[in-house]
């Protein structure tokens, strides 16, 4: 597959737009999609005539915008997806009307898109996490922290080892090649973070409107504790899967390029988290996302690992006597995911990380 250095960013919020502005920045040709019915920021950067940053990305960028998918797919053979997974299905609706045999695309964060994209592709990438920690207000971008480290897996292993080497000269932070999706989706901490901070606060975050900070004051010991109980079991389903992942923490850490020891010095010391204010209520990514597309994909894979996974069936059980919504029905389970016919054997084979896996010339594989 031959790339160009344009690239086509598809969702139009904060994390689309500040990666739109850093790639503008290092002289990247970029077009930005965004649905038709989801225009909020992009009419708002529309009206001001400019993307304004401010934040740790300071300046003015004038970004090209487009509602039109076939302009997007035209645009550059490199697309990246900005929408949170929760938005990738009406993404895919649109990308499933055109050819993409030569095109790379690459979700970030995935939680899994590769597996529920039924699409006739050059190849599928997905990260852990988006780089940015960023908002969005009226057309003004403020980024508020940028990671150093994102972690990253093509679904096939088998791709051309140029195709890794431009997918790693786009993306703007150092990447972190993970032996499967699974194992990046495994590596997105927000599932072990968001759910519980938010339902262990929720009768704070409901009677102030979220005006409080929700790292620094409402990640305490023992949300911590609760959080611990979590990480164990994703660290589990990774060693079901040969993997040896690292703690929520260490993960964290490597990302900021931090020291923390633990959930608690993380949430009171932390400059892109101890200041960020709560949600104003429950109806938030941090459980309408995490919730369904990380959470139900977990514990469908620790069920299927034979680990037991009680401690993440108690929060989503939670979040639907919280929200009245059938998160194991409309989340990522083993049906959405294409994975229910898939034995432990064949999931541990396509999906784990045993010896004699095809390591490509970036340094994908196994570590251990
Ligand atoms: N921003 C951050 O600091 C940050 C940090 C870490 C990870 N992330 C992750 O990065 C992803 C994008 O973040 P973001 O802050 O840019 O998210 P966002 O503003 O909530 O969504 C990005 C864009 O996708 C659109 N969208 C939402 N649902 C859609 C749907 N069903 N169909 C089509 N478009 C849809 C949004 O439109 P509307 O505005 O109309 O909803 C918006 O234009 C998310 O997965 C998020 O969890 C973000």
């Amino acid at each position: 597959m031959h790339m160009q250095p344009t690239v086509s960013i598809v969702g139009a919020g904060p994390a689309g737009f500040a990666l739109a502005a850093e790639l503008e920045s290092q002289g990247r040709s970029v077009l930005l999609y965004s649905h038709p019915t989801h225009l909020r920021h992009a009419n708002h950067v529309k009206r001001n005539g400019h993307l304004a940053t401010s934040g740790l990305m300071e300046g003015a960028t004038n970004l090209r915008v487009t509602t039109d998918m076939g302009e997007a797919v035209a645009f550059s053979r490199v697309m990246i997806l900005t929408v949170p997974s929760t938005g990738q299905e009406t993404v895919l609706q649109e990308l499933r009307n055109f050819s993409l045999q030569q095109h790379a695309i690459i979700a970030v964060p995935g939680n899994l898109f590769s597996l529920i994209a039924d699409l006739e592709v050059g190849c599928v990438f997905e990260t852990n996490l988006s780089p940015y920690s960023c908002r969005m207000d009226e057309g003004g971008l403020m980024v508020l922290g940028k990671k150093e480290l994102v972690s990253i897996a093509a679904l096939h292993q088998d791709l051309d080892p140029a195709v890794y080497e431009t997918v790693a000269s786009i993306f703007p932070t150092q990447l972190k090649w993970c032996s499967s999706v699974i194992e990046v989706c495994l590596s997105n901490v927000n599932g072990v973070f968001h759910p519980l901070m938010m339902l262990m606060n929720a009768g704070r975050i409901e009677n102030t409107s979220g005006d409080f900070f929700i790292y620094s004051a409402g990640l305490t010991t023992s949300v911590a504790n609760a959080m611990l109980a979590i990480d164990r079991v994703r660290i589990k389903i990774g060693e079901a899967l040969g993997l040896r992942l690292k703690s929520a923490v260490e993960i964290s850490n490597e990302c900021y390029g931090q020291g923390f020891t633990d959930f608690v010095d993380l949430a009171q010391n932390s400059p892109p988290h101890n200041k960020l204010k709560a949600p104003t209520n429950l109806d938030n990514r941090n459980i309408t996302e995490d919730v369904p597309d990380l959470l139900v994909s977990w514990h469908c894979l620790a069920e299927k690992l034979g680990v037991d996974a009680t401690p993440i069936k108690a929060v989503i059980t939670l979040a639907e006597m919280a929200t009245g919504v059938n998160y194991f029905e409309t989340g990522r389970n083993l049906r959405r995911l294409h994975l229910e016919h898939v034995s432990r054997a064949e999931l541990i084979e396509r999906f784990g990380c045993v010896q004699d896996k095809v390591v490509t010339s970036s340094g994908v594989g196994c570590r251990l």
